[in-house]
């Protein structure tokens, strides 16, 4: 894309959030690419070493627990090193303007990363579709534990750990193929989606669902579409705006057009 048309894109995409009251973002591994952490279905991709069905699904977690915890822990390692960039940042100051400016405005990040960024970055509305990589909880159903709790450990000292009240096995508490996504977050996201007068769409492939239907409710109720990635994905035929650029660089000149229009300094 050349510059000029970027700049005409970012200011029509400013314009929208700015008039806008309620407003969501809705994000995927693309917009944690430039803190380092690769993306899915890229090429350099996190599955490369993987089979999916291996370390990402309840069937692989039966079959060999102890490889599924070396992969997330693996995955732990990595994310512990990220930091927020300027697209996770630029989300969090657009919820602080939208807090200060008030007056019914409201804006929430409906993610579905795992790796706890965009609340690194300051964001406090953020919806996690997909689970947090720094939350375990018990595989037990009924034990106490099922409800997950903060573990920062990088290492275990034995695995697959077990649960000390029932000791059945721990697991990660993100979501696998085939399980449903926690169903507070989703009707929360849904809810939203409904009546968000915009999306923000950053660094999806908008092929995994039911997550991905989130901007084809806020289209379908007559929200406006922004989408930003770096290539076309499946939400760019219905984007209003789409803007082919990283998500960094880009998120940090929409927020600073938005505080212009808004009379922020
Ligand atoms: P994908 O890997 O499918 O898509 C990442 C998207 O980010 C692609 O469309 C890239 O073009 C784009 N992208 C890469 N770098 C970018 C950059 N710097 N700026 C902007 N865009 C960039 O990841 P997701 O769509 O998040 O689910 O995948 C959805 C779900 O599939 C994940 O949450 C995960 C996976 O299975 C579960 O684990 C349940
Ligand atoms: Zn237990």
């Amino acid at each position: 894309m050349g510059i000029g048309e970027v700049m005409d894109l970012i200011i029509e995409a400013a314009k929208i959030i700015a008039n806008s009251k309620i407003v969501i973002s809705f994000t995927g591994a693309g917009i944690s690419a430039e803190s380092g952490i690769p993306t899915f279905r890229g090429s350099g991709g996190l599955w490369e070493n993987y089979r999916i069905e291996d370390v990402a699904t309840p069937e692989g977690f039966k079959k060999n627990p102890k490889l599924v915890w070396e992969f997330y822990l693996e995955r732990r390692k990595k994310i512990a090193k990220a930091k927020p960039n300027l697209g996770h940042t630029a989300l969090a100051e657009l919820e602080a303007i939208f807090e200060k400016v008030g007056k019914g405005r409201r804006f929430y990040v409906i993610t579905q990363n795992i790796d706890n960024l965009h609340q690194e970055a300051g964001s406090k509305n953020v919806i996690e579709l997909h689970g947090n990589i720094w939350f375990t909880r018990c595989s037990n159903p009924s034990c106490e534990k099922s409800k997950p709790f903060l573990d920062k450990k990088v290492e275990y000292d034995e695995l697959p750990p077990k649960c000390d009240v029932c000791g059945s096995y721990l697991r990660p508490h993100v979501v696998w193929f085939g399980e449903p996504l926690p169903q507070d977050a989703l009707n929360d996201a849904f809810d939203l989606a409904s009546v968000a007068d915009a999306v923000i769409v950053v660094g999806t492939s908008g092929v995994v669902f039911p997550a991905a239907y989130v901007p084809h409710i806020v289209k379908e109720s007559g929200g406006k579409v922004i989408e930003i990635n770096v290539e076309p994905s499946a939400i760019t035929n219905i984007s209003d705006v789409f803007i082919m650029e990283k998500a960094g660089i880009t998120l940090l000149e929409i927020v600073k057009k938005v505080k212009e229009f808004l009379d922020i300094v």
